[in-house]
């Protein structure tokens, strides 16, 4: 298993002040996380592509893509193309994940798949060697700040599972929930790459949040 990795997401952020709230935990984070929501896929509308290219000039971090979007395979090799450093899709939404992991992975970024907290893991068993990540979601996707859904954790030990018997190195994301209270639980069940979005933004000073997720996950 990879060393734990923290990507603050940005929904949590002040949209006005992206750069300086990207600025905040550079140095401290791994990943900036970008969540991207359709007000399709899911009864959210955030940020687009624009945006995304704008913040890439001005962010020392890596992008963490993730598209809450209902068209993925359209849009995912755009992201990677621009300069992303991971796009995840859902698989809930894509028509034609293969198609649009390889793309994406061709375009130069790490390519992610997105599961809900219903939505089992075990149909995308075979898809394992075609992505670089896979995201649980631990709440229902759409909202920063929304409760951790520990009916969740099984399925992070059954994929971490999955991952060890088939001897990839595919991160494990869990996205949603993730906190002081719950990062240890997510770690133990096998969670590697930790979204934590009001956890961090939402403290008084987001690099020390982020310093102090990172030191509960490596316990
Ligand atoms: C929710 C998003 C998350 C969100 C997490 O659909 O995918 O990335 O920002 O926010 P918190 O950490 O506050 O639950
Ligand atoms: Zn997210």
């Amino acid at each position: 298993m990879a060393a734990p990795q923290i990507s603050p997401s940005i929904l949590s952020a002040d949209f006005a002040r992206l750069a300086d709230d990207v600025a905040a935990v550079s140095g401290v984070a791994d990943w900036v996380h970008v969540d991207v929501m359709d007000n399709h896929f899911v009864p959210n509308l955030t940020i687009g592509l624009p945006v995304v290219q704008a913040l890439l000039k001005h962010s020392a971090l890596p992008l963490d893509c993730h598209l809450m979007i209902e068209d993925p395979d359209r849009w995912a090799p755009q992201y990677a193309e621009a300069g992303a450093g991971s796009v995840t899709i859902h698989a809930e939404a894509a028509k034609a994940p293969i198609r649009t992991l390889r793309a994406i992975r061709a375009a130069g970024a790490r390519a992610g798949l997105g599961i809900n907290p219903a939505t089992p893991v075990e149909p995308y068993e075979d898809l394992l060697g075609e992505i670089d990540m896979l995201l649980l979601m631990t709440v229902e996707p759409g909202f920063g700040g929304q409760k951790f859904l520990d009916l969740v954790l099984p399925k992070i030990r059954r994929a971490r599972e999955m991952i060890k018997g088939r001897d990839l190195n595919v991160w494990l994301q869990v996205d949603g929930g993730v906190s002081a209270e719950t990062i240890e639980r997510c770690a133990e069940a096998g969670a590697d790459v930790f979204v934590a979005g009001s956890a961090v933004y939402g403290a008084d000073d987001p690099a020390e949040a982020v310093r102090r997720l990172r030191a509960q996950a490596e316990r």
